[in-house]
């Protein structure tokens, strides 16, 4: 198995891409994918619009708030959240929070199938939800939540600046700090082997002397 870390890591945004054809073979690995993809409850409320077709895609990116360079990706897949089914089972925090968190984890495997793939490919966002519902005629109740532009990549950027882990963690509670972690854990799973033994030693002699006061009957 391939070092998934490195895959992780070595994801970038893509938004040019070749002119170049992406094969349902792909496509559908990297739908499949994202159908494996945690869901609350399995409930798995995700529905993906697949656009190939070169008006719609264009059609597509001018909703994307002059995201123009989408058109060009060889695929557009329109990741759509079905809300009810959530609210159906978790309320409101299934229709506001489950859903797009649902949707979220089913794109990021996406991402990351298609750059194993070597395929690139972008989360887009920032698109008119109405004008995207018009042109792929998603009904009032389903919301699209995230295009995926998949193709080849015409150029990777470098890779954007991310937080040092250290500034990102903290230990127990907001905000609190630990200066080394490593030593930490291991000062901990030192003391709960120690509460263990001790638990153990105490229990073997309880044990003991219940065997004593039956043998003494
Ligand atoms: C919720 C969300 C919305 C995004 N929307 C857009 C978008 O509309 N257009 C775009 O170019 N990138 C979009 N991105 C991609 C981010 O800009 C990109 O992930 C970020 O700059 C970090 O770059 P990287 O993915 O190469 O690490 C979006 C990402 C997320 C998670």
């Amino acid at each position: 198995m391939g070092d998934i870390l490195e895959l992780i890591k070595s994801r970038r945004t893509i938004k040019h891409f070749l002119p170049q054809f992406v094969s349902w073979d792909s496509v559908s690995r990297v739908i499949d994918a994202g159908r494996h993809a945690p869901s609350s409850g399995n409930i798995q409320n995700w529905k993906f619009i697949v656009v190939y077709e070169p008006d719609q895609k264009q059609a597509i990116a001018e909703l994307c708030y002059e995201q123009y360079e989408l058109a060009q990706a060889g695929v557009l897949i329109v990741v759509c959240a079905e809300p009810e089914k959530a609210e159906r089972y978790y309320g409101l925090r299934g229709d506001r929070l489950y859903s797009v968190q649902n949707c979220a984890a089913a794109v990021q495997n996406m991402l990351l199938e298609a750059h194993s793939l070597g395929l690139g490919s972008a989360w887009i966002g920032a698109f008119d939800e109405d004008a995207l519902k018009e042109v792929c005629s998603i009904p009032e109740e389903i919301r699209p939540q995230v295009i995926v532009a998949l193709g080849y990549a015409r150029e990777v950027p470098p890779k954007p600046p991310k937080y040092p882990l250290e500034t990102l963690v903290y230990f127990g509670g907001w905000r609190r700090k630990i200066k080394d972690p490593a030593k930490y854990m291991n000062d901990i799973a030192t003391i709960l082997m120690r509460k263990g033994q001790a638990a153990h030693e105490a229990l073997k002699e309880k044990a003991q002397s219940v065997v004593d006061k039956i043998q003494k009957k």
